[in-house]
């Protein structure tokens, strides 16, 4: 594949994903993503919004300082400050790139930046220009592309590929474009900007109107050569473009596409659970390539005609993103190697052997409790153990519940607050509310309940129940998540994460509010 055929996929999960309603991640939870990432041979990496608080800032730092192969991308405004922010957090990466953006929509420079068309293109300029003295990996963004006047937007890009940008985006931040004329604005942009062969045409879209991927594919078929995307189409509001649907569509219909990306597609399916399970954002069974039934035939007829020859309704292979043909079985008799090597098949490695040992400790447990521990349960026990690992300062110590006909249920719950315990009864409408009440009463937080889900890990009643837990409060809004054979310690568990993540993280400010 020559050069020019490659189609560079910029992730934004870990930035514009965690702009969902509920979706942030710690430090930690960044980088095991990143890494995910980067064993997918994802190009860039935007690892967040330096200035947006301290905890972005160190995130970014960490994920630069820790991947190697892809290139890692700090988002900052059209700001000095936020500009010399990137600049410090990108520091220790080996590919570097600093991602500025301003507004160039009429409504946006008229009511949110108060600033004429000229204002607006020398401060672009002035970024770019400052954004190069960290780096030379340059992407500039007119944000609100989709609804901004096609002559601003080829001078605008002249002007910042004289400055130096390497990367022009052309984001449709608020999802209004149609695919026809998204695509024909890409050719235009390519065709009437002077120096538009200086630097690569990348698009970013939003799904308000469900239409980010057919857009940015339809941009790929006019020359766009980067798509900026998020596994399982995480993102603000509706989500920006599905990375696992766009490199597949890519993949799938090389008849149709000039371009191929560099990916290994088969690594997908492990990010898309990663990255579930760190947010609390399930998939839905019937989406594209990563949900459940992704694959599963369920008519008659489809079934005999798999069966003959699977081309007869199967376009893609399951294994292909991913879906393991051999789900290997473990149990209570497997020993270490096993569980090491099925683990290194699914991409997770331990740092040292002592986490190997812990986690080796655990699956015993969940074996003397279940029979069968398939792919899904060592994913999420793997999970549950880093979530535990890496913030725990409220940590469950006992629960005891009580349920019986005829009598209101109660919960005995025991918990550690930076290792100082607490112990409290409640009683509630059901086992789970009586353990959640107790949990409440002890930390006192004032949160709403605004979700509250379980989920089978796997199939049968032994199976483990992962619960996602929504908490909100002043605007505040926070995902909890955990895993147990039993569904009230798995729900005290993801009320307790939940806990952790909104009174101990940081609050962050948002890319597109402020003051540029
Ligand atoms: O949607 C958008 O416009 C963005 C920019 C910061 C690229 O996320
Ligand atoms: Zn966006």
């Amino acid at each position: 594949m020559s050069s020019k055929d490659r189609l560079i996929i910029f992730d934004t999960t870990l930035r514009d994903g965690e702009q969902s309603p509920g979706a942030s991640m710690t430090k930690d939870e960044k980088v095991r993503i990143a890494k995910a990432l980067e064993k997918m041979r994802v190009d860039v990496i935007e690892a967040g919004f330096p200035i947006a608080s301290p905890g972005d800032f160190e995130a970014v730092q960490a994920v630069a300082n820790t991947v190697r192969d892809s290139t890692i991308c700090g988002l900052a405004r059209a700001l000095d400050k936020d500009i010399d922010r990137a600049g410090e957090a990108l520091k220790g990466a080996n590919s570097a790139r600093i991602h500025t953006f301003i507004a160039t929509s009429p409504i946006h420079m008229q009511h949110k930046l108060r600033m004429t068309p000229d204002q607006v293109v020398e401060q672009a300029v002035k970024a770019v220009k400052r954004a190069r003295q960290y780096t030379d990996n340059i992407e500039f963004s007119a944000e609100d592309a989709g609804r901004s006047e096609i002559d601003f937007l080829c001078r605008i890009f002249e002007a910042v590929i004289d400055a130096g940008a390497t990367t022009l985006n052309v984001p449709d931040t608020v999802g209004y474009a149609m695919p026809h004329q998204f695509g024909e604005t890409i050719r235009q942009l390519r065709e009437r900007i002077p120096n538009a062969d200086k630097a690569v045409f990348s698009v970013h879209c939003h799904n308000d109107l469900g239409l980010a991927v057919s857009n940015s594919l339809n941009a790929v078929l006019n020359g766009a050569r980067q798509v900026e995307c998020t596994i399982n189409g995480l993102g603000e509001r509706a989500g920006n473009a599905s990375l696992e649907e766009v490199v597949m569509a890519v993949r799938t219909r090389p008849d149709v596409f000039t371009c191929d990306t560099n990916l290994d597609t088969t690594q997908i399916v492990t990010c898309s659970r990663l990255v579930s399970s760190v947010t609390g954002f399930p998939v839905q069974p019937n989406k594209a390539i990563v949900g459940a039934n992704a694959f599963a035939h369920e008519s008659g007829i489809h079934q005999d005609g798999v069966l003959k020859s699977r081309e007869t309704y199967e376009i893609m292979r399951a294994e292909d993103v991913g879906w393991s043909a051999n789900k290997l079985v473990l149990g209570k008799h497997s020993g270490r190697n096993a569980f090491r090597t099925r683990l290194q098949e699914l991409g997770i490695e331990f740092e040292s052997e002592t986490e190997l040992n812990e986690a080796f400790a655990r699956f015993k447990d969940l074996a003397d409790k279940k029979h069968e521990i398939f792919d899904e349960d060592l994913q999420a026990l793997v999970s549950d153990a880093e979530t535990a690992k890496t913030q725990e300062r409220i940590k469950l110590v006992t629960l005891k519940v009580c349920s019986e006909t005829g009598e209101t249920p109660h919960a005995d719950v025991t918990i550690t607050v930076d290792g100082e315990e607490r112990s409290v009864t409640a009683s509630g409408g059901g086992p789970v509310d009586a353990a959640l009440k107790a949990i409440e009463s002890m930390v006192d937080s004032g949160v709403n309940l605004e979700l509250y889900s379980v989920n089978n890990i796997t199939s049968g009643t032994d199976a483990q129940g992962e619960v996602t837990v929504r908490i909100k409060k002043d605007g505040r809004i926070v995902n909890g998540q955990g895993a147990d054979t039993d569904i009230v310690i798995a729900s005290a568990k993801a009320y307790i994460d939940a806990m952790n993540k909104f009174l101990f993280s940081d609050a962050r400010a948002h890319p597109q509010m402020g003051d540029v």
